[in-house]
């Protein structure tokens, strides 16, 4: 049922045209994971080069950083999550995607949250926090917090993270640094979704 809905879905992506990124792009990057099995939804900024070629998204030097901290957290890329962004066209030049670009793909995005209904949605960066939570914070601020927002009439349970493009300018794994808060924050999501 799920995977039957997501196709059409997907379907429908492929042919869209509501915004400029439709014209531009090689491939629509529909989403990663196994929608079955997946106990949260991991929601990032926008495809980048890697990501518009080969129709997958976090396959890029972020994405194999995404990949290492979600090992080293016990948390299964395959099996536990379910990966998209707030758009699903590259914006030129690795740009942050417009709000009316947004806005545009924003139905996919809530279709694919109503079909997967998880337990948890992770927002990975800031764009993807100021997607669905108004208030003007830094992720830096709210990281790690447990937020529970109205998203598609439904009320959620929300975990900020840093996006990992962030975390390849910063090395140090000490305490308290953005790589030591970010092991920690996915440990907090994997005892969340296992509970
Ligand atoms: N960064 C994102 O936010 N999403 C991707 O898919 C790749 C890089």
């Amino acid at each position: 049922m799920k995977t039957k809905q997501l196709e059409e879905l997907k379907r429908e992506c492929q042919d869209c045209l509501r915004c400029e990124l439709g014209k531009t792009r090689i491939n629509i990057v529909f989403s990663d994971g196994n929608p079955k099995t997946a106990r949260a939804i991991l929601i990032g900024e926008a495809p980048g080069e890697n990501e518009d070629k080969t129709g997958t998204p976090f396959v890029g030097r972020a994405g194999k950083l995404l990949n290492e901290f979600l090992e080293k957290a016990g948390i299964s890329r395959e099996k536990d999550l379910y990966i998209i962004n707030t758009v699903k066209c590259r914006p030129p030049k690795n740009r942050v995607p417009a709000d009316s670009e947004k806005k545009a793909c924003e139905d996919y995005l809530l279709k694919q949250i109503e079909i997967i209904n998880p337990k948890l949605l992770i927002f990975c960066g800031a764009t993807a926090l100021k997607s669905f939570y108004d208030k003007k914070i830094a992720i830096s601020k709210i990281r790690g917090e447990v937020l529970e927002l109205e998203i598609g009439g439904e009320k959620r349970k929300c975990i900020p993270i840093f996006h990992p493009s962030y975390l390849l300018r910063y090395h140090s794994l000490e305490e308290g640094s953005p790589r030591d808060l970010m092991l920690k924050d996915l440990q907090k999501i994997k005892m969340f979704i296992n509970k």
